[in-house]
């Protein structure tokens, strides 16, 4: 697994630059790889066109490629229908458009929606503000000390007014991975689709849409090594006819009257205007880089370097860790006594070492921990234990200067 992890890190240049750096902030966004940079670079400099619109060899190749990514998003979701599948900016967008799109018709006064007090703020306020927009109910799953979901009360939050649960796989702060298996079942039994934010266990987490059987996901590319600004929405067919456009322009159209327009169906209604064609090419290109890694390897890794990291962080006096949950992923948060989360994050930097200070976009969260802010690490396969050890020399190093 060392071999595996250091040909992992050479194919990401930024580290042959700065050799010294330890990127320990990688839920807010991961490095690049080489092929995704050069499939870029490779996009404009030979194959720039257009999509969807000329019909001269240069455009229907892009088209072709633009087509085929969105058939290799599917797959990678174990999709046989890369129909499923439609181009966001992000995340946040797709959650948008779920909320925006498909609660209106679904959903109406008095009933109610699902969400948890883990949420990133992007899968909290799209359904807080739709909510008050057309009088639902907004039921929040609480958060026990360890960092998990009480799902005994999800179970009793549910009811026959339930119109859609919204829960994250992996929490971007306490990185609590959520059991979603049974999370959609539950939901399932009662008959509410399920939303998956997928943000942050996309790259090496199971999300196979035939076993989970969730009804909307959403992840960005800029969190598998992919590029910003281009992410994706996974639509289980049953719900296609309730994602209507939201965004009006050409490519979106059947037919354009004085007096009416009508519209393609999902998922090539969302696509008024140019698309972001360099942004799908970019995350073609990391879905194939992270075809290379084996996923249960790579999670295993991942699980030893987080829980050395929290006994050696815990082993330090002074600092301690938020949360205990059942599963973590390679994400942890933490404080040290005395010390301002941003003044340990300035620290660290001096050091060379990258970490997250703040809350998180998790308010909701912090704020049920009595936490105001926390420092986050947050690694993947190209961090390493010895990098753990300099992590500790550094806070160490901080606490005699602090004192
Ligand atoms: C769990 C989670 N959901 C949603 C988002 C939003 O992602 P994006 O900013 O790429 O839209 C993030 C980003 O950190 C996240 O961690």
């Amino acid at each position: 697994m060392e071999k595996m992890t250091s040909d992992f890190k050479s194919h990401f240049p930024i580290f042959k630059k700065y050799p010294e750096l330890i990127y320990l902030d990688n839920a807010a966004t991961t490095q690049r790889p080489d092929g995704v940079i050069r499939a870029i670079h490779d996009f404009y400099t030979y194959e720039n066109a257009n999509i969807h619109r000329g019909v001269y060899d240069l455009s229907n190749k892009a088209t072709s490629k633009f087509e085929l990514i969105r058939g290799k998003v599917a797959e990678f979701l174990d999709s046989d229908n890369a129909n499923t599948i439609a181009f966001t900016q992000g995340t946040t967008e797709s959650m948008n458009i779920v909320a925006r799109s498909f609660l209106p018709k679904m959903a109406k006064k008095g009933d109610n929606i699902i969400t948890t007090l883990m949420e990133h703020h992007a899968n909290f306020i799209p359904w807080q503000m739709y909510a008050q927009e057309l009088g639902l109910e907004l039921r929040v799953v609480p958060v026990d000390k360890n960092g998990d979901l009480k799902l005994d009360e999800l179970s009793l939050l549910i009811d026959h007014k339930t119109r859609l649960l919204a829960v994250n796989h992996i929490s971007n702060t306490l990185g609590t991975v959520n059991d979603i298996e049974k999370i959609i079942e539950i939901a399932h039994e009662k008959n509410v689709p399920v939303s998956i934010d997928a943000a942050q266990s996309a790259s090496f987490y199971e999300i196979s849409s035939k076993k989970l059987d969730y009804d909307f996901l959403s992840f960005s590319g800029h969190k598998l090594f992919g590029p910003f600004g281009i992410g994706i929405l996974y639509v289980a067919p049953k719900y296609h006819e309730y994602i209507t456009p939201y965004n009006y322009g050409g490519g979106i159209i059947k037919d354009v009257l004085v007096d009416k327009t009508t519209f393609t169906n999902y998922p090539y209604n969302l696509d008024a205007g140019t698309p972001n064609v360099e942004g799908v090419i970019g995350l073609g290109a990391a879905l194939e880089f992270l075809g290379l890694w084996d996923k249960q390897i790579a999670r295993n890794y991942l699980h030893n370097l987080i829980q050395y990291a929290e006994e050696t962080l815990l082993s330090i006096p002074g600092v301690s860790v938020l949360g205990r949950p059942r599963q973590r992923s390679s994400i942890l948060s933490f404080t040290v006594d005395q010390v301002h989360p941003h003044d340990v994050a300035s620290f660290l930097n001096s050091d060379h070492i990258a970490v997250r200070a703040g809350m998180h976009c998790t308010q909701p969260l912090l704020d049920s921990m009595q936490t105001p802010s926390t420092v986050r690490m947050s690694a993947t396969l190209y961090n390493t234990k010895e990098e753990i050890d300099r992590l500790r020399e550094a806070i160490v190093e901080l606490i005699k200067f602090w004192s």
